[in-house]
Order: structure tokens, then C-alpha cells, then sequence
């Protein structure tokens, strides 16, 4: 199968190689409005994508086997195209053509290598939130025309309204547009067909948010229940995420430490669990503005909530240690090589912790913060609750769990 990338401009700007694979094809498959670019000659069975796409792949691959099959895609098709999904099911030969982040450095004289892409196509405007640091050069793939004026409110809200805004529509077609604004005054309308490139200035006084572990406490919205951000970025730290890697958070409370695991990288995923409605609702409203909108959250209790949840690489325990199975239900899940943390700050949920040390090993730590604060008029050392930190790394091979 071949995937023809192809651009606004239609057949006028595919290259040969491309024209002669789409002239030999006895099916080209696309959507209607890709179709429609295909000249007369081009007589090719014709068969347009129908919605939702993905569950047509596989059926749609497999009623078109023994024929010579080219699939239209926009722009690269590697590029979050349907060349990449298509790759999953089978080899393809792919043509590509110029991306729309490609065109849009082209026109605004950006490296492509530098910039930051977020897609806003059938997810969340909000995971730009992520994106947003001084210097940094965003593209943004729209959902629609909508998505501008989403982007210059979301923009401007986090501190970066004087960011320069600059939509380029319909690339490489003859409509082909420029619309240039700040974040904080952009109004323009534009075709549905448009990228983003946001250059961002912080505010005087924004709050910047770094992608390390350990935001300020007050970034969340919380009740107190709230791994502290010293404890935090050494949870995180030692949960230890790597590109790709699946987080169960379980007793999330505000979400803050499936919400920094997440932010670590784009690929990182987090599942949070947590019980109580009103902090469940929290979570939600904490990954949207910290920029993971797409966090995993389950309501409910665990160890029950727990099961059926896809094998997580790494598990936190912040809240129901010492519930009945809570820590054998996440053990037992972890993938072997996983990390499990549990932070424990009573004393029957360290004596806990110390028994699972004992039978499966790994480190137990001490954290103790303090933190400076005013006594009348002097100044003195407000102390935390210890946290006793257990770390344990499930070896590969047989179950080597015990009886709690
Ligand atoms: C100390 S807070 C965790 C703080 C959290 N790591 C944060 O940074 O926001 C403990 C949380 O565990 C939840 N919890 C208690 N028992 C639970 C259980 N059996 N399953 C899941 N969550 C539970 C509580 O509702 C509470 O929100």
C-alpha cells in the first residue's frame, strides 16, 4: 500500500513519484475533500474514509487486500497523520509532502526543530498549557476556526498575553492567509484550515510553571490534602517516569503527583483513583490548567477501583495505605521492573511499609521539611510530618510478593 501525502495545492504540487503511484492505483482511498483534488484521469476506484475513521482501518485494509491500494493524506503523513496509524497495521510506502508545521516555519522563518508542536485535533485546547515558556515558539494544529480565539484566551489567561499570534490558513493553496495579532488582541476570523504560531512573552508577574517536578503548592487547587513540593519532586524523582510509561497515582487527592508525572513528557500517562467527589472533581480542573487535560481519572476507591486498570510501569500509593489490600492489589499489577512508591505518615501505615521492606526489600527514606516561617517577631522553623518513603523496584520473573 502507498500513503500519498498531499497539500492544498492539490495534484498541481504533487511530484511525479507521487502522480505515477496515484495513476497505477486500482482504490485511493481519503476524504471526500482530498478526493475531490484528484483529476478526472485518475481513475482509481474512489472510497472515501467513513467517520469515525479508526474502526474502518482495519476492515477497510483487509476488503481492498489483493489490489493496488493508495491512501491520500494531508500534508506528511507521518506527521499525526493516518500514515502512522496505518504503519501499525501493515507496510506502507509512504510519499510524504511538506507538513503544515513544515509550511508554517517556511512563512515564519522558525527552525523547525525548534519549536514545540501541540495538536489541539480532537483533543483538548488546554494541553497548550504545558507549552507555554518564555522563548518558546509553539505551533498549534487547529481543531477549526474556532481554535484561534481558544488559543488567545488560553494564552492570554496564563500570563502570555503579549505573545505575537500568528494564524496561517489554507497553506500552500491560492487562499493562503496571515493573520497577525498578540494573544491578548487577537479577533480575526479564519478558514478552518489553520496552524498557530504563538512566540511566547511572559506578562510582567506571570506565573511561569517549568517542566521539573515540584510546582509551588498554591498552583493547585487543594484542601490540604497535597503531597508538599519538596515531597513531591522526590516522589517523583523516585517514581522515575520514562517516555511512554503509565502512572497509577492511587488516593490522588489534587492530582499533583499524576499531574507532574505527566507533565514530565508528552508521551508520559497517568491514571489517577481517588474516592472523594469533590477531590475527584479538583483532579480534573488541576490537569486542565497545568496543562494534561487527558489524565486518566477514576472515581472510586481502591484496592476495588483498581481492577481492570491497564498494567501500570509505576505506581504511587498517597492515600489508602493501609486499607485492606490496597498495596498487594498495586504490587500484584506492576508490571515486573515497575517502581512502586508508597509515603507513609502514620505510624501504622510506616509499620506497613516496614513489613513490605522486609519481605520484598528496597529503600525506606525519612523526608522531613521544614519550613521557615514568622513566630512574633522573629522567625522560626515550622516542621512537617515526617514522610517515611518506600521505594521497591518488582524484579522481573516469578511472583515474589508476600502475605501482608
Ligand atoms: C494525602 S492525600 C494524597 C495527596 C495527593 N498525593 C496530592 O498530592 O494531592 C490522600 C488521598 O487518598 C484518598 N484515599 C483514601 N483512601 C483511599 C482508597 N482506598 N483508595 C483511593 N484513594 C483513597 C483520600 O481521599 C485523599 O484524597
Amino acid at each position: 500500500m502507498t500513503v500519498v501525502g498531499v497539500g492544498a495545492d492539490g495534484w498541481a504540487g504533487l511530484a511525479p513519484v507521487a502522480r505515477r503511484a496515484l495513476a497505477a492505483a486500482e482504490v485511493v482511498v481519503g476524504s471526500t475533500r482530498q478526493l475531490d483534488l484528484l483529476p478526472a484521469a485518475c481513475a482509481a476506484e474512489r472510497v472515501a474514509w467513513p467517520t469515525p475513521l479508526l474502526p474502518a482501518v482495519a476492515p477497510l485494509l483487509a476488503a481492498h487486500a489483493d489490489k493496488r491500494l493508495c491512501v491520500l493524506a494531508s500534508g506528511d503523513p507521518m506527521f499525526f497523520g493516518i500514515g502512522a496509524t496505518l504503519a501499525r497495521h501493515t507496510a506502507v510506502h509512504v510519499l510524504p509532502h511538506p507538513s503544515s508545521a513544515s509550511l508554517a516555519c517556511a512563512r515564519m522563518g522558525w527552525a523547525l526543530d525548534r519549536v514545540t508542536v501541540v495538536s489541539t485535533v480532537a483533543r483538548p485546547v488546554e494541553r497548550l498549557h504545558s507549552a507555554l515558556h518564555p522563548g518558546s515558539r509553539v505551533l498549534v494544529l487547529s481543531e477549526g476556526e474556532a481554535t484561534p480565539a481558544a488559543v488567545a484566551e488560553l494564552v492570554t489567561a496564563r500570563g502570555f498575553g503579549a505573545s505575537p499570534m500568528t494564524v496561517l490558513s489554507d497553506l500552500g493553496s491560492p487562499d493562503e492567509d496571515v493573520l497577525r495579532a498578540t494573544a491578548a488582541t487577537w479577533a480575526g476570523r479564519v478558514s478552518p484550515l489553520n496552524v498557530i504560531a504563538v512566540e511566547c512573552v511572559a506578562d510582567p508577574g506571570a506565573r511561569l510553571l517549568p517542566a521539573v517536578p515540584g510546582l509551588p503548592d498554591d498552583v493547585y487547587e487543594h484542601d490540604g490534602q497535597i503531597t508538599k513540593r519538596e515531597v513531591r519532586a522526590l516522589t517523583v524523582s523516585s517514581l522515575a517516569p520514562e517516555p511512554g510509561q503509565l502512572l497509577w497515582d492511587v488516593g490522588a487527592g489534587s492530582g499533583s503527583v499524576g499531574i507532574e508525572w505527566s507533565r514530565v513528557d508528552p508521551t508520559c500517562r497517568a491514571i489517577a483513583v481517588e474516592p472523594r467527589a469533590d477531590r475527584a472533581d479538583r483532579v480534573e480542573r488541576n490537569a486542565a490548567a497545568l496543562g494534561v487535560p487527558e489524565l486518566r481519572l477514576v472515581r472510586g476507591a481502591a484496592p476495588a477501583a483498581l481492577a481492570d486498570l491497564p498494567t501500570p510501569d509505576a505506581v504511587f500509593v498517597g492515600g489508602g495505605v493501609t486499607v485492606d489490600g490496597v498495596v498487594d492489589a498495586c504490587w500484584d499489577a506492576l508490571r515486573p521492573g515497575g517502581r512502586v512508591v508508597v509515603n507513609a505518615v502514620t505510624l501504622e501505615s510506616e509499620a506497613l511499609v516496614a513489613r513490605w521492606h522486609a519481605a520484598v526489600g528496597g529503600a525506606l527514606t525519612r523526608l522531613s521539611v521544614a519550613r521557615a516561617a514568622p513566630i512574633g517577631g522573629f522567625t522560626g522553623w515550622r516542621q512537617a510530618m515526617p514522610i517515611t518513603q518506600w521505594v521497591a523496584v518488582k524484579p522481573a520473573g516469578p511472583e515474589s510478593g508476600e502475605d501482608q
